[in-house]
């Protein structure tokens, strides 16, 4: 199995709930490594170039002003198979579907405040750890 990437989001309604360092937890004991790691506040220009591709989607001025409503912790994850790993030690995207134990079913709320980011591919992966950590 190959060694790789991905770029993890700890979005604002889990950071305001005081849970980073349990969602920390499950990314470690999960074989995946902290390699890099920024407490933000987005801009709203932030947001919307990290979201790019879903701007004709009907919830993205929702979802950017989510992304914009507190501070968000930002890591790159390595590990085995870091990307898959991390999407489902997150869970399903509506947190009402996501299987228990999940990040999402343990701490999100609605599918539109859903605690977590993960890339849904390597090569989105090295896109997004590019956008927020340079090279
Ligand atoms: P998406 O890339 O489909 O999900 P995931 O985060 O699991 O990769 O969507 C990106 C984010 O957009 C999602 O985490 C929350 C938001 N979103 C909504 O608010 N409503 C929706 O109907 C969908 C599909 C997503």
């Amino acid at each position: 199995m190959a060694v790789e990437r991905t770029l993890s989001i700890i979005k604002p309604d889990a950071v305001a709930k005081n849970v980073i360092g349990q969602i920390y937890t499950r990314f470690e004991s999960n074989g995946l490594k902290i390699v890099a790691a920024k407490m933000a506040q987005l801009s709203q220009a932030e947001a919307e170039g990290f979201y790019a591709v879903h701007k004709e989607r009907p919830f993205f001025k929702a979802l950017v002003e989510f992304m914009i409503s507190g501070p968000v912790m930002i890591q790159a994850l390595e590990g085995e198979n870091a990307v898959l790993k991390n999407r489902e030690l997150m869970g399903a995207t509506n947190p009402k579907d996501a299987a228990p134990g999940t990040i999402r079913a343990d701490f999100a709320e609605s599918i539109d405040a859903n605690a977590v980011h993960g890339s849904d591919s390597a090569e989105n992966a090295a896109i997004e750890i590019a956008y927020f950590f340079g090279k």
